[in-house]
């Protein structure tokens, strides 16, 4: 008989990669307070040429967070008012915000129902003379389509942007997600596979243009000091922030293969009808930064799930097109059936790399008890 357990299953929880990591990340603050390099600097520059180098990029700019690295990487490509730029309803709204602190309008389209992502068969009909750019989103940590939505782009003379914030070590065809697109864009915010110590963000790229380009635009549009050349921000990543990153990189393939087996273990071992799980092409290699499943029965599901000690999480609630932030672009219940369905029927497991096999076991027997 199954036994509740006393201490709560979260579906994420950072504290144990953070007490494993403690002397050694405290050890590299001091480094960066020893000579002070709070903002950029040489643990900035450092975690760029690693995280170029891990994800097979020739440039990794290092900006404040992943919201920036869309804005930025938009900005970089001449996106602004009057252009349009075509993104997934299924995503976090971040992917929205780029365009949008751009000036350009983002136009949705609906995920397939199968695998969740961006559906590329959607795309051609949201194409105007005003559509500059198709912006694909690696959600949960698995790769989209990207050979159908490239071969649209390529087509219709348009920019392809990676959103890989969630998706840092995902690999499709056997190779790196962010070195598809002109450029890609990642969040480091604490929850994500690889997360800084405080807010952070970077873009990779094989454009030495761009990467020029996105230097000048985060530090306020200069190369040379206190000479501005265009309108620029402040969107530099921290030196905390980067020197916690350079130590953590050194464990994200462990960690992503921790997370990839009990994904494994998800996919195998939950066998009950009410839940529908992710569908994952062979040619994707996910990170699951997320794992998400469905059900008809969700509130009955999250009471269950609660009442045995297991808090899950809800990626993502609403669909950015019904966002009532996004309520003057007047999309309506029904234009997206599939993302609306995600979204109002979406349960997120626990996953993360410290989950142990008898809290995933736990897991497991208690959703195949529902
Ligand atoms: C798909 C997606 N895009 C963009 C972002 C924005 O990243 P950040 O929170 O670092 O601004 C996130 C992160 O939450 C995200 O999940």
């Amino acid at each position: 008989m199954l036994v509740k357990r006393s201490q709560k299953i979260n579906c994420l929880d950072l504290k144990g990669q953070h007490q494993q990591l403690k002397a050694e990340i405290f050890e590299a603050f001091e480094r960066v307070y020893e000579i002070t390099a709070f903002s950029g600097g040489p643990f900035v520059e450092e975690f760029e040429k690693y995280f170029a180098g891990y994800s097979e990029s020739d440039y990794c700019v290092g900006v404040n967070n992943g919201t920036s690295a869309i804005q930025l990487a938009l900005l970089a490509l001449g996106i602004g008012e009057g252009d349009e730029v075509i993104i997934p309803a299924n995503t976090f709204i971040a992917t929205a915000w780029g365009v949008t602190h751009v000036g350009a309008t983002p136009v949705f389209v609906d995920c397939d129902p199968q695998t969740w992502e961006i559906d590329p068969s959607q795309i051609e009909s949201k194409i105007s003379s005003k559509t500059k750019a198709v912006i694909g989103v690696h959600l949960y940590g698995m790769p989209f389509d990207i050979d159908s939505v490239k071969s649209i782009c390529d087509k219709h003379n348009l920019f392809l942007v990676e959103d890989a914030a969630q998706a840092q070590g995902a690999k499709y065809n056997g190779k790196s997600v962010g070195t598809f697109g002109e450029m890609a864009c990642f969040s480091f915010y604490p929850g994500k596979n690889l997360g800084a110590c405080g807010e952070a963000g970077g873009i990779t790229t094989n454009h030495e243009k761009y990467a020029l380009k996105l230097q000048s635009l985060r530090n306020h549009g200069c190369v040379t000091r206190y000479y501005h050349d265009e309108i620029g921000f402040n969107m530099r990543m921290g030196g905390l922030e980067g020197a916690s990153l350079s130590i953590k990189l050194k464990y994200l393939e462990g960690w992503n293969n921790r997370r990839r087996e009990i994904a494994k273990r998800y996919q195998k071992e939950i066998v009950n009808s009410k839940i529908k799980l992710q569908f994952q092409p062979e040619n994707t290699d996910s990170v699951y930064h997320l794992f998400v499943v469905t059900t008809d029965e969700k509130e009955k599901f999250v009471t269950y799930l609660n009442e045995w000690n297991i808090a899950p999480g809800f990626h993502y609630p609403v669909p950015c097109h019904l966002q009532k932030a996004y309520s003057f672009l007047n999309y309506k219940i029904g234009d997206f059936p599939h993302s609306e369905y995600l979204a109002a029927h979406c349960v997120s497991l626990p996953m993360y790399a410290e989950l142990t096999d008898d809290e995933v076991s736990y897991v497991i027997q208690v959703i195949n008890n529902f």
